[in-house]
């Protein structure tokens, strides 16, 4: 893309930041959160993975993708020579949303309701980062840019176009690989999402 104001771009995202923080008509949900996981990474960056939502780790970290699913797409990102510090990562929901049980907590998914709700969040962030290339991790973050429910089996590793004529591609998410109970499926299916993180960080070079 074209180059950006990276002072700009870290105050508005900042803005953002502090716009959510302030919001007092999150879903109620959120509110059982730690706090609200907002993306990482340079502003500019040519590509920009948007996951689901922020899972048990993130939610007290602060910060997207530290927890199993994070720990499988960061060795994924270095198995396909994609650094991670280089690119923009964030989530289409920010809060995490689970169900209590006993000590631990249950991941429950985002409803429509919940990704509309945060929606206008993710285009700001996206219209901020203005990366080459917006890669989509699961059916969440797809439903979030494209704004209908789409099989992601259908178009996983193809370059799409939003309503706005910007390109974008669509794999799984890495917490579906964590989920495949048969190993040698797992480990195409893993090696399938190494292909796509490589072609979609050639297609934003
Ligand atoms: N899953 C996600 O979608 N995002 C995270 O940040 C962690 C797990």
């Amino acid at each position: 893309g074209a180059p950006i104001d990276t002072a700009a771009a870290t105050a508005a995202l900042l803005e953002l930041r502090r716009g959510l923080e302030t919001r007092n008509d999150l879903p109620d949900w959120a509110r059982n959160s730690t706090q609200p996981v907002f993306g990482e990474g340079p502003p500019g960056a040519p590509i920009m993975f948007i996951g689901e939502q922020p899972g048990d780790e993130e939610d007290l970290a602060g910060r997207p993708f530290v927890g199993p699913a994070g720990r499988l797409f960061n060795r994924a990102l270095e198995e396909a020579g994609v650094s991670r510090d280089e690119a923009y990562v964030t989530n289409a929901v920010k809060h995490f949303k689970f169900t209590p049980t006993g000590r631990r907590r249950l991941h429950q998914s985002p409803d429509a309701g919940d990704i509309s709700y945060y929606q206008p969040f993710l285009q700001r962030e996206i219209a901020i980062v203005a990366p080459r290339l917006v890669v989509t991790l699961g059916a969440t973050a797809l439903r979030a840019v494209t704004g209908r429910a789409m099989p992601v089996t259908k178009v996983r590793g193809t370059i799409l176009r939003g309503a706005d004529g910007k390109p974008f591609f669509p794999t799984v998410h890495p917490s579906y690989l964590l989920r495949i109970p048969d190993a040698a499926t797992k480990a195409r299916e893993y090696e399938r999402f190494i292909e796509d993180l490589a072609s979609a960080a050639s297609t934003a070079r």
